[in-house]
């Protein structure tokens, strides 16, 4: 895709069109399986079944269910072909059991998750090399290869949480992500106010609650130029900020008095020092990397401690996108290139969140750096749909989570795949979560200036 308003994106046009549609929807699916076998043959099959944490289904559970999604759209539903398992498909169903229970399930053994999935993968492949990528919405530019290929790569980062939350030796092992000398950053940076597009009608695998484009007026604002770092967190740490309930939602303090929460998740204090266990092993608290395994509760206090307060999705996005001197909105907050390995911190490439400053050629036009990858970001707003929401292709996917229970998390963590990442591209999660690979940057209004 170009930075021009090209409108062949959303149709597959020519056979040279088709055939590169089809060549990035194999490169992702491809990719995606790749990383769900790294995080199921990491560990034994005892590991696979077990329930590492009440919060999170057997790893086991997430392949099978990796598999049943992928045959329920494209052998089923896009190809037409019949169920190979419909036995299987309740216990499947994310809706029909709660993740608690899910071990408790008969469930596929990992020989039979693995070859189901790889059966289905097998289909998947020949239904991909001969479909037409267009003819209805949910073949259009791919879209139903696309989809799939973004739901595996979701899994496989709610798979890295499990892995995180896993007790023993480390599994898995990754390089430290790259030092990008920077020098002196300032703190925040100005976005002026005015109109913006928001979301996207044109980004063709882009999910339905992303869409449609629609203008939206922000004033102006400052947001922190990189995420809040452990450092800076530390400091509201040392100042009293978990024992201070000025700073604190009420159900934030209630959430912290219950289960004694005095520091991130994963986080413990040894003579004087506080330490971190990472991916199964314990190391120091690295004061100049932005702060992860924090609730939607514990960035709100924090901002409120800074006396600044956390941005809305709209001013998050706007940061992202906005380009001041063309007045459109781009991909990414580099422009519209997809992301490589120096813009931002994705992919599992790294298991930890590069130094605050890092990917200058990652930076908004503004000069906000790390949007992208690193931590997923906490913003004040709740998970609402934009103005013209349609559910596409089914309402489970984000109608049915919409409402107040839920905040809206940007920009990616180093855990989530280029796929599954863009300037429009939105999470969410309760505020009381913790266990997710989720920071936040602060923000204040100008016109206190
Ligand atoms: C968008 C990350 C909140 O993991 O619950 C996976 C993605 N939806 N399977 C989730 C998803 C269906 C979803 N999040
Ligand atoms: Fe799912």
């Amino acid at each position: 895709m170009t930075g021009t308003t090209d409108t062949t994106t959303n149709g597959a046009g020519t056979a040279a069109d088709a055939e590169a549609l089809r060549t990035r929807a194999l490169a992702a699916l491809t990719r995606a399986r790749e990383r769900t076998r790294l995080l199921t043959d990491s560990v034994d099959d005892g590991e696979l079944t077990a329930q590492h944490s009440p919060l999170m289904s057997p790893l086991v559970w997430d392949l099978a269910h990796i598999g049943n999604q992928e045959e329920l759209w494209l052998w089923r539903e896009v190809a037409g072909r019949e169920a190979l398992r419909p036995e299987i498909d309740p216990l499947y169903d994310a809706f029909a059991h709660p993740r608690s229970e899910r071990p408790s399930l008969p469930l596929l053994s990992p020989g039979e998750a693995r070859a189901y999935a790889a059966d289905v993968r097998t289909r998947v492949l020949d239904v991909l090399a001969g479909a037409r990528m267009e003819g209805r919405p949910l073949l259009d530019a791919g879209f139903a290869f696309g989809m799939i290929a973004q739901h595996e790569q979701q899994h496989d980062e709610t798979m890295l949480i499990t892995h995180q939350l896993r007790r023993g030796p480390a599994a898995l092992t990754a390089p430290p992500p790259p030092v990008h000398p920077s020098g002196p950053l300032p703190e925040e940076v100005l976005v002026p106010g005015g109109p913006f597009t928001m979301g996207t009608s044109d980004e063709p695998w882009a999910l339905d609650n992303e869409r449609p484009a629609h203008t939206r007026t922000v004033a102006a604002f400052h947001i922190d130029t990189v995420p809040v770092t452990n450092g800076a967190y530390l400091a509201f740490m040392a100042d009293g900020g978990y024992t201070d309930r000025r700073w604190w939602h009420p159900d934030g303090w209630a959430q912290i008095r219950e289960h004694s929460v005095v520091a991130p998740l994963f986080w413990r204090q040894e003579a004087g020092q506080w330490l971190r266990r990472r991916f199964g092993v314990t190391e120091p608290v690295p004061e100049d990397e932005p702060v992860v395994h924090v609730s939607w509760y514990e960035a709100d206090a924090y901002a409120r401690w800074a006396g600044r307060r956390l941005p809305t999705e709209a001013e998050w996005e706007k940061a992202a996108r906005h380009d001041p001197v063309s007045g459109r909105s781009r991909r990414y907050p580099w422009g519209d290139a997809d992301p490589g390995p120096d813009h931002a911190n994705l992919g599992q490439r790294h298991l930890r969140p590069a130094r605050a400053g890092s990917y200058p050629a990652g930076a908004s036009p503004l000069g906000v750096r790390q949007l992208i990858g690193d931590v997923w970001e906490w913003t004040a707003s709740d998970f609402l749909p934009y103005p013209g929401f349609r559910a596409f292709p089914y309402k489970e996917y984000s109608e049915v989570f919409f409402g107040p229970e839920y905040k809206v998390l940007r920009g990616g963590s180093f855990a989530v795949d280029a796929v599954a990442c863009r300037g429009t591209f939105r999470n969410w999660d309760y505020p009381v979560r913790r266990q997710i690979f989720a920071g936040f940057r602060t923000a204040r209004s100008a016109e206190l200036d």
